[in-house]
C-alpha cells in the first residue's frame, strides 16, 4: 500500500502515520523529519534548509524530490509506506506519480486555521523517539516528559505564531491544490481532523480496511 497523506501544518500527519504505520507495517516517511535531522546533524544538507524552514517556507522542489526519490529506494518500502509531507506541491505529486506508477491513497486530514494556530503552539514533541503531544489537546501523562522513552519534551523551532500562520499560507497557496490533483485522479479520502485523534484513525482504518 502506498498512501500520502495531506494537511496543513498541525492537522495530524504525523499523529495519524504513527498509527498506520503499526496497523500496516508501513515504512514512514516524513520529509519533515528528515530535513530536521540534518538540520540537528548540522549537514550541509541542514544548513541549507534550516532558515527556509524557521520562516514556514518549502525548501525547493528539486531537493526535496532527490531526497524522497532515494528513500523510496530502501528496503523497508517494499511493503509499501506513508508519505507525510510530501508531495507539498502539483510539481512533486506528478513527479511521485512518474517515480511510482500512482499511489493507493491520499489522505487528506482537513482542519480549520484558527485550530491549528492553537494546536502548533501547544505542541511538545520529543527528540528521542518523535512521539507528538499537546499541551491543550493530547497532554502527556507527566508534563514535559514523554510517554513512551522518558525523555524531556521540546518544541519545534518553526511552532511559532509568526512562523505557525507563515506555514498555514503556504499551504493554502501551494499544497492545497494537491486536493483537487487527487480528487481528479480518484484517489482522495477525505477525513474531518477535528474529531478527537481515535475518531480520524477510525475514519481511516475503515477507508483502507484490514
Ligand atoms: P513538516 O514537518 O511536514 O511540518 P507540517 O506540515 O507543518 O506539519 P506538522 O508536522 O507541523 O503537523 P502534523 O500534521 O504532522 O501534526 P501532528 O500530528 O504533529 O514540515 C516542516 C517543514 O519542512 C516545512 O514547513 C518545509 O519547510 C519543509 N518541508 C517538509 N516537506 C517538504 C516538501 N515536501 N517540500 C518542501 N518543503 C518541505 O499534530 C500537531 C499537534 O496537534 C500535536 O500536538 C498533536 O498532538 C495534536 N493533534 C493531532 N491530531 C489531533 C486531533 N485530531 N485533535 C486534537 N489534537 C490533535
Ligand atoms: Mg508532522
Amino acid at each position: 500500500m502506498k498512501l500520502v497523506l495531506i494537511g496543513a501544518p498541525a492537522a495530524g500527519k504525523g499523529t495519524q502515520a504513527r498509527k498506520l504505520i503499526a496497523k500496516y507495517g508501513l515504512a514512514y516517511i516524513s520529509t519533515g523529519d528528515m530535513l530536521r535531522e540534518e538540520v540537528a546533524k548540522g549537514s550541509e544538507l541542514g544548513l541549507k534548509v534550516k532558515d527556509i524552514m524557521s520562516s514556514g517556507s518549502l525548501v525547493s522542489d528539486d531537493l526535496i524530490i532527490a531526497i524522497v526519490k532515494e528513500r523510496i529506494k530502501a528496503d523497508d518500502c517494499k511493503r509499501g509506506f506513508i508519505l507525510d509531507g510530501f508531495p507539498r506541491t502539483v510539481v512533486q505529486a506528478e513527479k511521485l506519480d512518474e517515480l511510482i506508477g500512482s499511489i493507493d491513497k491520499a489522505i487528506y486530514i482537513n482542519c480549520p486555521d484558527e485550530v491549528l494556530l492553537e494546536r502548533i503552539t501547544a505542541r511538545e514533541t520529543c527528540p528521542k523517539c518523535g512521539a507528538s503531544y499537546n499541551r491543550i489537546s493530547v497532554p502527556s501523562k507527566v508534563p514535559g516528559i514523554c510517554d513512551v522513552c522518558g525523555e524531556h519534551l521540546t518544541q519545534r523551532k518553526d511552532d511559532t505564531v509568526e512562523a505557525g500562520k507563515a506555514r498555514l499560507a503556504t499551504f493554502h497557496e501551494q499544497s492545497e491544490p494537491l486536493v483537487a490533483y487527487y480528487k481528479k485522479q480518484g484517489n482522495l479520502f477525505e477525513v474531518d481532523g477535528m474529531s478527537g485523534v481515535e475518531n480520524v484513525t477510525n475514519a481511516i482504518f475503515a477507508e483502507l480496511g484490514d
